[in-house]
């Protein structure tokens, strides 16, 4: 049995890496996914393979920095699949930085895709889950969000902003059966941090440094953190709401001891 049949499940930045993985997964689990990101032909790559599976899926393209374009999505989707009872707030941008190197302008910018895009995703989808009354939202957050990682402060303080807004959203809806939930990863092995693995000075030891922080001794998979928004957004969470979900292989709770 499919663990998301009829589910109605809009994904935003899941053109790429974890959000591309969450939205083949759903539709493989029975949801009809609405694929939302800037990158229209990646948007379509994901919606043909969907297809090729045999699921359903229609292309959201729009830029979460715009409400007028979030609202067309919200709309598009509506229009094509039906009302949304899944909602993943799943894109973002990492600009690093301390906070006395962060322009006003890379502040704004981050804030808008990650935070605020984040809160009118959910502002135009929820009033469909009120009349459904049923949904589950899940925010896309950090570890960064709870606790420091070095030069990365708007990051991550988007971040610790997305498990609050969980926990304020879950207490307002859930009278209307809506769950909302927050999920904060730790690094996992995603193209972006490929990418980034790539450009450093000696990759291979910049990999190895990051699995040796990790107690599991490796960092995660797309699969691993696919897992679970597959078990948050399916009705197998009925009782969960307002919870920050770690998967970070022991990470955050780990506290080193000097070796002697
Ligand atoms: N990869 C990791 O190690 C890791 C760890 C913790 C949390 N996360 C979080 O997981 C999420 C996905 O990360 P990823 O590694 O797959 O990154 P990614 O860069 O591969 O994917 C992000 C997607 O969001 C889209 N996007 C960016 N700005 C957008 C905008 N303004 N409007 C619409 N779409 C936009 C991008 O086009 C991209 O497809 C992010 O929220 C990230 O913060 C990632």
């Amino acid at each position: 049995m499919a663990r998301l049949q009829g589910k109605r499940a809009i994904i935003t930045g899941a053109a790429n890496g974890i959000g591309r993985g969450m939205a083949l997964r759903f539709a493989r689990e029975g949801a009809a996914v609405g694929v939302l990101d800037l990158k229209e032909e990646g948007c379509a790559a994901v919606v043909e393979e969907i297809e090729r599976e045999g699921g359903k899926a229609v292309t959201l393209p729009a830029d979460l920095q715009y409400p007028a374009q979030i609202e067309a999505a919200v709309q598009r989707f509506v229009d094509k699949i039906g009302p949304p009872n899944v909602l993943v707030n799943n894109a973002a941008i990492m600009i690093p930085g301390m906070v006395h190197e962060t322009s006003v302008e890379d502040l704004d910018r981050i804030i808008a895709v990650n935070m605020r895009g984040a809160f009118l995703m959910s502002a135009r989808v929820v009033p469909y889950m009120m009349e459904q009354r049923q949904g589950s939202i899940i925010h896309m957050a950090s570890i960064t969000g709870i606790a420091g990682a070095p030069g990365t402060a708007a990051y991550s303080m988007t971040k610790g902003a997305l498990a609050a807004l969980a926990r304020a959203m879950a207490v307002d809806y859930a009278p209307y059966g809506i769950r909302v939930n927050a999920v904060s990863p730790g690094t996992i092995d995603s193209p972006m941090l490929r990418a980034w693995v790539e450009s450093q000075s000696d990759p291979a030891a910049t990999r190895r440094e990051f699995e040796e922080a990790y107690p599991l001794g490796r960092i995660g998979t797309i699969e691993e953190v696919v897992n679970v928004f597959l078990f948050l957004a399916s009705d197998e969470a009925s009782f969960v709401t307002g919870a920050n979900y770690v998967v970070d292989g022991g990470i955050t709770v780990n506290i080193p001891q000097p070796q002697d």
